[in-house]
């Protein structure tokens, strides 16, 4: 017998809710709308509308590697972000809402002159100097990453969105490799505590590429490695723009002070919790 809408997402919900997918629901709609190539609406409004075979074979693929743990963002190969959808794959972070933070404050610092020259340290998708750019149109933007699988992604999204004419992207250590400097840097290192791991859901600890998460016995590895550096790449009246992780604004705010940087506005995420710092820098 044809399998309905609504017996699709019971059967769905049914299944994820045994392996411990908390938004079993939400989830089972994402994967039927996926597999079915059809919107909400639709889903809400055909009940009893049938899969078809090949609609039902992918259903239940798209379920099998939920219920495995892996995020709907990996299996359907996108995330939204700001105001595009970037490509994620198992060599990116999934672009995070509490992200968001770092382009809301970019926006606001720079509201009275537009950054023209922008570097983002980790870009992992590119999410947030593809966001940035899209924000500020008269400005190019180089991306780093140390892993190449990352670098690729990163480069589709910015042809996918026709940002491709202003970005670079290059594959290496942090700001190691790049000259010149810039009005505007951005950076989302890898900032989780190895303490933390065990505290983490599958879908994290399984299926992101560690090298976006883990930072050493307190989290802090990556701004040691790459903080110092960059008081040097900043252009006169530009600023640096980190995210943070919960807790780590002191540590941080030291590492930013010795490296010559001066904290000049903090923001918080929608929980309410500190998210990013940004720093400049007093040019003589
Ligand atoms: C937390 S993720 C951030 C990804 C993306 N910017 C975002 O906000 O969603 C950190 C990124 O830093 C990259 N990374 C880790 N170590 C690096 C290094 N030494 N040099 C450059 N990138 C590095 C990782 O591959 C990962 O893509």
């Amino acid at each position: 017998m044809p399998l309905t809408i609504e017996a699709a997402l019971s059967a769905g919900r049914t299944a994820l809710e045994g392996a411990g997918v908390e938004t079993s629901a939400l989830d089972a709609r994402l994967l039927l709308e996926a597999a079915m190539d059809a919107d909400t609406a639709r889903i809400v409004a055909e009940p009893d509308q049938a899969l078809d075979t090949r609609q039902e074979e992918q259903y239940r693929w798209f379920l099998e590697r939920r219920q495995n743990r892996e995020p709907i963002s990996q299996i359907l190969g996108r995330r939204a972000f700001w105001k595009d959808e970037f490509e994620v794959t198992a060599d990116t972070l999934t672009p995070r809402p509490d992200s968001e933070t770092l382009i809301e404050l970019a926006v606001d610092h720079f509201r009275r002159g537009a950054p023209r020259r922008i570097l983002d340290l980790g870009t992992g998708t590119g999410c947030l100097l593809l966001s940035v750019l899209r924000e500020f149109p008269d400005a190019a933007g180089v991306g780093v990453d140390v892993t190449p699988g990352a670098c690729q992604a990163a480069l589709r999204n910015a042809r996918r969105l026709g940002l491709d004419s202003r970005t670079r992207i290059i594959c290496g250590n942090w700001g190691t490799a790049i000259g010149g400097v810039f009005d505007l840097i951005l950076c989302n290192p890898p900032y989780i505590a190895e303490r933390e791991r065990e505290t983490l859901p599958p879908e994290v600890t399984e299926f992101e590429p560690h090298q976006a998460l883990f930072a050493g016995v307190r989290g802090l590895d990556a701004y040691r490695a790459l903080i110092p550096g960059l008081a040097a790449k900043l252009a006169p009246g530009g600023a640096l723009i980190v995210e943070i992780g919960h807790g780590q604004g002191a540590g941080i705010g030291q590492i930013l002070m010795e490296s010559g940087f001066y904290v000049a506005a903090r923001a918080r995420d929608l929980a309410n919790r500190e998210r990013c710092l940004l720093a400049t820098v007093a040019h003589t």
